[in-house]
């Protein structure tokens, strides 16, 4: 099967062409990752090319050793992936010790992975483990809602998460464990990275100050979704800001504590404070 071709690849396809149309991804904003299964190597792998270098990723990822991942091209555009899937993403395998990588197949131009690299594969570790395996894709966009908040709420997990809950009744039931906040770091490296992976162990969602956001899920669906999900009640939080920064009603904590019950959801009073 060409590799473009595996349903794998086809919703990573989807999920950077959808991001795209949101408005997520300027000229070469955002990237992508997700850790293939054994089977889907399997699918692909007689178009593999090992005569490519080893590379330092930067970092190490000991627990992913000889895994494999499709990941989005550093500098390259989202609105250019489906048009040219081969020229902008790539398949990259980690070495034996979790310290290098090198690319097996695509950016067939030239290019490298993801400047964000150590991130993406530092997050995937943290999500491997505490979730037993499941959680697969790791996406990072600059979602302008998100953004513009960043410059208006204290950098604070717990505002932000109550903040995002009360604008959307669903959202504490799409991410029940909460939100991240990074204050604002160099981006690209191994210190983002680390800080990042710390806040992985416990949210799904990362959000880095004046830069974007970057989500954990187990399939392309549900990983797009959360983001768009967020993306959304940031917008609706914004207009709410403008127009009735005292809100004359919301969500209260209480309200929050049935939804959990009859939602089935653990929501943590840590993010029901009185105001
Ligand atoms: P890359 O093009 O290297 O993926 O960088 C884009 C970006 O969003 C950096 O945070
Ligand atoms: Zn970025």
């Amino acid at each position: 099967m060409k590799v473009t071709e595996a349903e794998f690849v086809q919703g990573f396809i989807r999920m950077c062409d959808d991001g795209y149309a949101l408005g997520f991804h300027e000229r070469n904003g955002g990237n992508a990752s997700y850790r293939m299964k054994p089977e889907e190597v399997e699918q692909v792998k007689d178009q593999f090319s090992y005569d490519k270098e080893f590379t330092d990723i930067g970092t190490e990822v000991p627990d992913l050793a000889g895994e494999y991942f499709l990941v989005t091209g550093s500098g390259k555009y989202f609105r250019n992936v489906a048009l040219a899937p081969e020229k902008n993403i790539a398949i990259v395998e980690i070495d034996s010790e979790g310290k290098q990588y090198r690319i097996v197949w695509g950016l067939v131009d030239g290019g490298v992975p993801t400047s964000e690299l150590p991130s993406h594969l530092m997050n995937h570790e943290v999500k491997k483990k505490a979730t037993n395996g499941l959680h697969r894709v790791i996406y990072h966009s600059h979602v302008p809602n998100v953004i513009a908040l960043t410059f208006v709420l204290p950098l604070d997990d717990k505002v932000f998460t109550r903040e995002l809950w009360e604008m959307m009744t669903e959202c504490p039931v799409i991410f029940p464990d909460g939100i991240g906040v990074i204050p604002w770091m160099v981006p690209g490296g191994r210190d983002i990275a680390v800080e990042s992976s710390k806040l992985m162990k416990k949210y799904d969602v990362i959000i880095w100050a004046h830069h974007g956001i970057f989500c954990s899920g187990e399939d392309f669906d549900n990983t797009f979704g959360l983001m768009h999900t967020i993306e959304k009640a940031a917008a609706i939080l914004l207009k709410v800001l403008a127009v009735r920064p005292d809100k004359l009603q919301t969500i209260t904590p209480d309200n929050f504590r049935h939804l959990a019950k009859d939602f089935n959801v653990d929501l943590k009073e840590e993010f029901l404070y009185e105001k």
